[in-house]
């Protein structure tokens, strides 16, 4: 077999992983593997690359994607779906490795055309259904943790409030994990309302109680109240988050409230670059050879996912049908710990 493998979307720690996991057990039984450059428009272009021992040598602990990742939408390029359809032609099978965009054009080109294409789920926000994990959801969360600690003892000798502004443009999923493990003060998610009485509430019981100093942490896709969009999106009709400068807003109306001293951390790419936890790569590696895995049983339009702590796999519509979103009860682990 002809086995591609693309990387879409944003990237992600343990890209690579995966992609190694996925070659070397293909090659195991005789499969050529070959990579598809800068996802969907890969497809779209043929933008085809060899990946042989030589490119796949060393790249376990590297982060990004040697096989480089765009947003690209078929769907939303005149001609295509019918591109990606001949490009099909040219292959047996393709491991797309994405989120809920690019597995989500995966699950309609299968639903649609019947292509030979099973998903691996990656991204650092964890809101993909079907999974209980994404891998890149534990390294962004361990950069998170790092950061808040940081910012836990300048904080403290200035007497300041660090608002501290995380990835996470639908969910919250980063945003308590991180806030949990840094010991937040207040921490803000997309699926909750902000309410800026409430949190300078919180910080001033703080305050009040002897502790001078707050860290709050807030997910960059946290709607303000009375904030504007400006509107901008990209080929998913997502919103482009990093311009809007929720965390910025927030720290101007906390001071403006309570008169305490703020400052505002952006943490941003930080969160996606560099070398993927133990965790991560492990998560990743064992995706990949469940993705091959499924190739070599023909088991298309399925993706690799955690249940516990077995790898299984399930419909890459399910997984693509709705985001994830954080329960209520991690957030009250969170809350327990505000003011
Ligand atoms: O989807 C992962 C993610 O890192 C989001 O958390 C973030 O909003 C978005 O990608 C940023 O995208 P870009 O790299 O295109 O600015």
């Amino acid at each position: 077999m002809r086995i591609g493998v693309l990387t879409g979307g944003g990237d992600c720690p343990g890209l690579n992983a995966v992609i190694r996991a996925v070659a070397r057990r293909s090659w195991s039984r005789g499969h050529e593997v070959v990579g598809v450059r800068e996802g969907w428009r890969g497809m779209i272009e043929q933008l085809f690359q060899p990946l042989g021992p030589e490119q796949i040598s060393g790249i376990l602990p590297r982060g990004g994607t040697i096989i480089g990742t765009t947003r690209t939408n078929p769907y939303k390029v005149d001609g295509g779906v019918d591109a990606v359809r001949r490009s099909f032609e040219e292959l047996d099978a393709l491991v797309a490795i994405g989120g809920e965009d690019t597995l989500g054009v995966a699950a309609r080109l299968h639903r649609e055309h019947s292509v030979n294409v099973v998903g691996v789920p990656k991204t650092i926000d964890n809101d993909l259904a079907g999974t209980d994990y994404t891998f890149g959801f534990d390294t962004a969360v361990a950069i998170c943790t790092e950061a808040i600690d940081r910012l836990h003892t300048t904080a403290e000798s200035h007497n300041r409030v660090m608002v501290v502004e995380v990835m996470g443009r639908h969910t919250g999923w980063i945003a308590v994990m991180s806030g949990i493990a840094g010991g937040a003060d207040v921490i803000l998610i997309p699926e909750r309302p902000v309410d800026i009485d409430d949190v300078c509430s919180e910080i001033r019981r703080r305050h009040a109680r002897g502790k001078n100093f707050s860290i709050v942490v807030v997910s960059e896709g946290c709607e303000l109240p009375g904030a504007e969009d400006k509107g901008e999106v990209d080929q998913f009709g997502h919103r482009l988050l990093a311009k809007r400068g929720v965390g910025e807003r927030l720290g101007h109306e906390i001071e403006h409230a309570t008169g305490f001293e703020t400052r505002v951390t952006v943490l941003g790419h930080i969160q996606r670059g560099g070398s993927p936890t133990a965790r991560d790569r492990v998560l990743a590696t064992r995706f990949g050879l469940k993705a091959a895995d499924l190739v070599d049983e023909g088991k298309f339009g399925r993706m690799a996912a955690l249940e516990g702590d077995d790898v299984v796999d399930v419909s890459l519509d399910e997984a693509t049908a709705e985001l994830k979103t954080v329960p209520d009860e991690w957030y009250e682990v969170g809350r327990a710990f505000f003011g």
